[in-house]
């Protein structure tokens, strides 16, 4: 009997690529989930059909056979190969997978289409063999498939798609998970430039590589922000929040990861009334958010699409992986 099972995307309201290296990031799980239904095999191959994203193929003896779309997509598959892998071997299972991907996260914009997809590939193979795996061993496993797509991923995709809610995540901490009393209203505005999450944290890591001090204290001064923007948000200070979120922008910009085209949408959605706009993610294309009240959220979206954005409208959620059998 197959299982499906489905985890949220994310929206990183502070602290990206500061997490890599010290302080918290503030993220919350949205409303656009990834769905994998697996099924065992005969055979030892995994199979992987991603048709809707545009690629399907297996994987024997971990060399990816691409049976539609291009070989590029190989580390992504890779990485379902690898959390499937891992999670048969937690339970001591040997087997031929077929794992069906669908997904309604954008992908490679920032949205956490990448761990969802891992966090909902570990659940559905551990109750496909009724492995009763805890959310942190899913979170855990998971995070085996992330490092094969991101090499050195803090941990708070992976942890946000398995728990779900708001979350302040610090690498080596862990994560706390929090209510929000009145539930904020953003929307986010999708560059459509897709780009690797790799590439991004390495090209951050270059930059502190030749200008160490520097790029510290802005990673500093980034960890102020998310200290400070988690409390407002947890206030429901919407102002100070917007303002903290258009701090921690430009310190990403100083940082290289803003492009001239999350720009124009962030300088947009401000000019049209959002509290605040930042780039959410790895950024070098992919998406922003802006924190709207619901008064300007029809103008805020309409100019996002005017300078050739794709507006999505999100709420949190409070749901996290959920596996069911079919
Ligand atoms: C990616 O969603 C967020 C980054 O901070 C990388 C990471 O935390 O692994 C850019």
């Amino acid at each position: 009997m197959a299982v499906e099972a489905t985890a949220p995307g994310k929206m990183i309201l502070f602290g990206e690529h500061s997490v890599v290296y010290k302080g918290p990031a503030v993220v919350l799980a949205i409303d656009r989930r990834a769905k994998v239904v697996a099924d065992k095999r005969d055979d030892k191959r995994i199979y992987i059909d991603a048709e809707d994203l545009g690629f399907s193929g297996y994987f024997e003896e971990d060399i990816y056979y691409p049976v539609t779309g291009k070989a590029w997509r190989g580390r992504n598959l890779a990485a379902l190969n690898i959390a499937a892998k891992k999670t048969m071997g937690h339970l001591g299972v040997d087997s031929g997978l077929s794992l069906m991907v669908r997904s309604m996260i954008p992908i490679a914009v920032g949205l956490g289409s990448s761990a969802a997809v891992c966090v909902a590939t570990v659940a559905a193979v551990s109750e496909l063999f009724e492995g009763g795996l805890t959310r942190e061993k899913v979170s855990e496993l998971s995070f085996e498939g992330e490092k094969v797509i991101h090499g050195m991923p803090s941990g708070v995709d992976n942890n946000v798609a398995t728990f779900g809610g708001v979350m302040r995540y610090e690498r080596g901490a862990g994560f706390e998970r929090f209510k929000l009393e009145k539930v904020p209203h953003f929307v986010i505005g999708n560059t459509r430039r897709k780009r690797s999450t790799r590439m991004m944290v390495e090209g951050v890591k270059e930059l502190r590589d030749r200008n160490t001090s520097v790029v510290d204290a802005i990673i500093d001064a980034i960890s102020a922000v998310s200290k400070d923007g988690f409390d407002a948000l947890m206030k429901g200070d919407g102002p100070r929040t917007g303002e903290l979120m258009n701090i921690n922008h430009g310190l990403l910009s100083a940082l290289g990861v803003s492009t001239s085209e999350l720009d124009t949408l962030v300088y947009a959605a401000r000019r049209e009334g959002a509290l605040g706009a930042k780039l959410t993610g790895a950024g070098g294309g992919g998406c922003m958010i802006a924190l709207v009240e619901e008064a300007c959220l029809g103008v805020v979206e309409k100019t996002i699409r005017r300078y050739r954005g794709q507006s999505i409208r999100v709420d949190p959620t409070d749901e996290g992986v959920v596996a069911r059998r079919l």
